[in-house]
């Protein structure tokens, strides 16, 4: 597991300086000295670690301090745990992790018990879907996963990852990204480009009692011009609504939405939800190119069934298709 190191960002001080920094405003080399326990001249050299390890830019001003390049907004582990609570969520909120994913398998396979909400600063080895890497900046985006424990097997997930989409949907809606829409799997974008993914991992016996995570990966505050190397057209809410955007509350809307899809899935499955998931779905109607690796079908978008499974038209012909290795993209698109 890659945690960080406890001489770094586990420190208790550390995190009570970028709690003060986070605002973007100068702070005085007395007033951080006090946090971190260090005399005015050796706190530099501590915030150095913040630059290297963390990726932060600060700037440092004779006879006014120091400050961040830009304000961050950190994640309120109390605030999150305070909400959760009330709905019997167990919480971990975590500096940096290598993913929230695997933390969350983890520790079902050591005995915590589910639901189990992880969140973390930043991942090390964030996961994406079909193999690839999520960047996960320090303090930019959301690494949310939500253990689960599902009963009744295989059949109570169908369309499982569509509701989640649904959830994610709407929480950016509220936020303030009017235009954001679906790509069926999962995906969510706005103007064309990817704002979020979701990514289901299951544990346990598929026909009985077993766990799912669900991954969820927000682009909330970063912006064009990050030293990010993402590998597909990308946009972030603060890119959407013009201003920096408080992580914690966005968990918090996060959590709402997730339990009412969640609870409307269980109730109803997914055949309750196909009508608003074909709604939301950018591109019903379009001509698109299916790929399973090597594999390609081209054929014209007719919805999802109610499952989940995305319907097609091949050729004259209705075909559906399923599984996480699918990947869609528009048959105009180079
Ligand atoms: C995708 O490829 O679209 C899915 C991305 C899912 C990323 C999230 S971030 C939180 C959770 N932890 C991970 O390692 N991955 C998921």
């Amino acid at each position: 597991m890659a945690m960080m190191p406890a001489s770094l960002l586990g420190e208790t001080r550390m995190q009570n300086v970028l709690q003060l920094l986070q605002d973007g405003e100068f702070h005085s080399g007395e007033a951080l000295g006090r946090v971190l326990g260090v005399s005015r001249s050796a706190v530099w050299k501590r915030l150095q670690y913040l630059e290297s390890d963390l990726g932060l830019s600060i700037f440092r001003v004779r006879g006014r301090g120091y400050r961040l390049a830009s304000p961050l907004s950190l994640l309120d582990a109390s605030v999150i745990a305070k909400a959760c609570a009330v709905s019997g969520w167990v919480t971990e909120v975590l500096p940096s992790i290598d993913s929230t994913n695997a933390q969350v398998l983890r520790q079902l396979s050591a005995g915590v018990l589910a639901p189990l909400l992880v969140l973390a600063e930043r991942q090390e080895s964030g996961r994406g879907r079909r193999g690839r890497v999520w960047v996960s900046p320090f303090a930019e985006n959301l690494y949310y996963s939500l253990g689960l424990r599902i009963e009744g097997g295989a059949y109570s997930l169908d369309g499982l990852s569509l509701t989640v989409g649904l959830a994610v949907l709407r929480t950016l809606r509220e936020s303030g990204c009017a235009g954001g829409g679906l790509k069926w799997p999962n995906d969510v974008l706005v103007a064309g480009r990817k704002i979020a993914g979701v990514l289901l991992e299951l544990a346990g016996d598929p026909a009985g009692t077993c766990q799912v995570v669900i991954g969820i990966g927000i682009n909330v505050n970063m912006l064009p011009g990050a030293a990010v190397a993402i590998d597909q057209p990308w946009t972030s809410v603060r890119e959407q609504t013009g201003g920096l955007v408080d992580r914690t509350s966005l968990v918090l809307r996060l959590n709402h939405w997730l339990q009412h899809y969640l609870t409307q899935h269980a109730v109803n499955g997914f055949a309750g939800l196909r009508a608003e998931w074909e709604a939301g779905h950018l591109w019903q109607g379009l001509e698109v190119t299916l790929s399973a690796g090597p594999q390609q079908v081209d054929g014209v978008v007719l919805g999802v069934d109610k499952q989940g499974a995305l319907r097609l038209n091949v050729a004259g012909e209705e075909c559906q298709f399923s599984g996480g290795e699918l990947s869609l993209r528009l048959r105009n698109d180079s």
